[in-house]
Formats: C-alpha cells, structure tokens, sequence
C-alpha cells in the first residue's frame, strides 16, 4: 500500500469528505481553519469514541480498558473516555490532576512511571487513587514510609520488566535492560522487600512490553505471558491478585505498508486467554494511541514553496515544533512519512512527489520526504492524518519560539477549544 493509498484507507475508514473536502467532526476542514487559524491540532470526538467501542467489543469478557493519558492529555479527551466507561493509567501528577478535573474517580486511576517524586505520591495517595505501580526499592521504601505516616495499608501493582520469552516465534518483548519496573528475574527480591512492608498491600501485576505493536499473534502472545506470570506471583505471595495490567502498545498504521492491528484476530484470541484468568482478578489493557491516534488530524497551510535542485519543498506553518513524531524524531529508527494529504482537494490527481517542510531552521523539521500531493498553491491547507496521540504534548514546543497550535475537539459540528 502506498502512502496515498494509507491516507485514502484512513479517511475511508474514520472521516466524512464532502465534495473533495475533509470534514471533522461534522465541521469543513477549512471552516476550522478559518476560525481558529492553522496551524491546528482537530480531534474528531465520534471516532476516538469508534475506536474506543470496538476495542471494549473484542476485549469483551477478558479485559477492561484503562486511557493512557500521555497520548493525548487534554481534559475534555480523558473526560471522553470516561464517559464512555473506561478508566485511566497516568504517569504523573500532572496526569493526575487532568484526571481528576475530566470527573475520574479514584478507583479508576492506576499511576505508573519510574521516577514517581515524594511528593507526586503523597499528593495522588492524599487525592486518592485506584493503584500505585511500584517500579523500584526506593519507591517501595518510599511507599511505605508514607503508609506507616498515615496509618494506611496502600495498594500497590508490581510493574514487572518481562525476560524476552519467545512464543509462537514472534514474541518482541521486553527482556533488556530497561529502567521501567522490576526484572522479572528478580522477583525473589522485589516480593520479599514488598513482604517486608507492613503499609504495601500487592494486590496487581502490571507489565509493558512495548508499543505500536500492529501484530495481533505478537499481543496476545505477550498478554498470555502477563497471566502466566501473574499466576506464578499469585502463587508464591499465597494469594490472588486483584488486578493484571497487561500494558498498552496497540499500534496503528502510520506509514506504506503498515497493517491494521486485526481486532478480529484479537477477539478471536481473548477467550482462551479469559480461561486462564482466576475469578476475581480483573484484567487491564491500558493503550493510548490506539484511542486516540486514528481521530487527529494536524492542519498546516503552504507559506511558501521552493524548487532546489530539482526537487520541491511545501515550506508549510507547522512543523516538528508541534508534532515530532511526524518528523521521524520521536525515537523512530527510519523517517518514514505519515499519511499527508491535501485536505481540501481530496480526489484530485498528484504531481510529482514533494517533500513537505516546516518553518524551523533545522533539516530535522521534515513532515514528508516524498508526499505524492495535487500541485497546491501558497495558503492551501496541508494535513498530517493519524495525529491524535503524541502531538503537541510530545513535541519541542518552545523551539523556535513560535506559537502554540489550536487544539480542537469537534463532536456533532460543535468545535470545543482545548486549553489547561
Ligand atoms: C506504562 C505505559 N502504559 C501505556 C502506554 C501507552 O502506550 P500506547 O500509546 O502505545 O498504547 C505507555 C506508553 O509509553 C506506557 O509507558
């Protein structure tokens, strides 16, 4: 599949495009940019909400779903999720704070990360939340401390970094050196520190194996080596676990050739893995990208456009500044182009290929390296697909001092303006 042949799938398969026009959430792509200005972020609110159902559909009877806030942080998107049932897994206090101003009860937040501060778990634990994932002694100590100040026992998940098992010959997780969790080779030593703690209560197992994983033998591989460890803690602490967090990761298609994750081969999967499930342990998936990438779009309009030595550069309003992944920087191994289009000329011929640039004075501010576009003009609008999860938040926004991006959720044509 190319890359013009993904971004047609993907507008297929997510949006409505009227007259050759894109449209979100029931609003023109060039209303929004008219009234808000490009460069803009736009979420479309009915397709996090697709993507959110039929992942709840083919986990049915095996796992719920826990929103990733670092994909996309803005309140109103948590706040989305929430309603449609799922809970949260945060990685901050800052996580923690949107949480709880988008409605979420305590219950409902698992709090990962490896370097939780002092005060990050005292505030959360004062706040109140569902489960904290330990991930290193000092925490464990640090845990406990704050338990026996309080007079409380706390319930904790052991975050577990998994040995590289192969299954089924296509397991890719993890098994190096990783500063997230606990080597599961030294739980003899995580489980008797734990024991040692009067104020800790381990009542969870949480792993993470990686992420945009589109492989669904390569999930389900991995969530059936989650429960298999988790029965063996079970068995050594003498007890059942309340909760397995099996971890996000499910990927989306963002470059020529990438596949959907098949959800049909997913639900397929899940109920011999259900089996194995000990009543009374809940089961957790906790994936961002997957919610929230499909329903952003990143509009930019053309400022200008240059031929060099043969080949044409966009020289667009937006760029690496607010959307890093897109540029191939955000720890990808081979740039490779997102889905682009032009948003209002959808259907019309290409021209050559072109490379699509931002304002930055960096050869690292590249969108596209060959984007097969109609031949546009200065002040057409240019859109970056897939651009709902680690957008602006995961981008260097303060380089070059330009400003920030309008971000958008638009449900039912009405476009709510995000902010903090
Ligand atoms: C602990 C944890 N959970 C969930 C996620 C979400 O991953 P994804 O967006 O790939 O589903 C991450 C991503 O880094 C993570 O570190």
């Amino acid at each position: 599949m190319s890359g013009a042949d993904l971004a047609a799938a993907l507008l297929a398969e997510h949006f409505e495009v009227r007259e050759g026009e894109l449209r979100i959430g029931g609003v023109a792509v060039s209303e929004l940019a008219q009234r808000f200005g490009t460069p803009l972020f736009a979420y479309d609110a009915a397709v996090m909400r697709r993507s959110y159902r039929r992942l709840r559909e083919a986990l049915q009877g095996f796992a719920a779903i826990h929103y990733s806030v670092k994909a996309n942080p803005a309140v109103p998107v948590i706040a989305l999720f929430l309603e449609e049932g799922a809970g949260v897994e945060i990685a901050s206090i800052g996580e923690y704070r949107r949480a709880r101003a988008a409605g979420a009860r305590p219950e409902k937040i698992l709090f990962a990360g490896p370097g939780k501060r002092k005060a990050e778990l005292e505030e959360a634990i004062a706040g109140g939340v569902g489960e904290i994932h330990v991930e290193s002694f000092e925490e464990i100590t640090r845990l406990e401390a704050i338990g026996a100040a309080l007079g409380k026992t706390l319930a904790v998940a052991l975050r577990v970094n998994p040995v590289a098992a192969v299954q089924g010959g296509a397991m890719r997780m993890g098994g190096k050196p990783s500063a997230f969790g606990f080597d599961e080779e030294s739980l003899d030593d995580v489980l008797a520190a734990l024991a040692a703690c009067p104020h800790l209560d381990l009542v969870g197992l949480h792993l993470f194996a990686g992420t945009q994983v589109l492989d669904a033998g390569v999930l389900l591989a991995q969530w059936g080596h989650g429960l298999a460890l988790a029965r063996e803690v079970s068995q050594r602490i003498g007890r059942q676990l309340s909760t397995v967090d099996l971890g996000g990761g499910l990927g989306i298609p963002y470059f020529q050739g990438d596949a959907a994750l098949d959800l049909t081969a997913i639900a397929a999967g899940v109920p011999a893995l259900a089996r194995t499930v000990p009543t009374g342990t809940r089961v957790v998936v906790e994936p961002g990208r997957y919610l929230a990438g499909p329903a952003g779009v990143y509009v930019m309009a053309v400022n200008a456009i240059k031929r060099s030595r043969g080949q044409t550069f966009i020289v667009t309003d937006g760029g690496m500044h607010h959307h890093l992944a897109a540029s191939g920087n955000l720890g990808q191994v081979i740039k490779r182009d997102y889905p682009i289009l032009a948003p209002t000329r959808i259907g019309d011929p290409a021209a050559p290929p072109v490379s699509v640039v931002g304002p930055l004075c960096t050869p690292l501010d590249t969108l596209g390296r060959s984007v097969a576009l109609p031949a546009v003009e200065v002040d057409a609008l240019i859109a970056v697909l897939q651009s709902g999860a680690y957008g602006p938040t995961a981008s260097p926004g303060g380089f070059l001092s330009h400003p920030a991006p309008a971000e958008l959720l638009v449900e039912g044509g009405v476009p709510t303006v995000l902010g903090d």
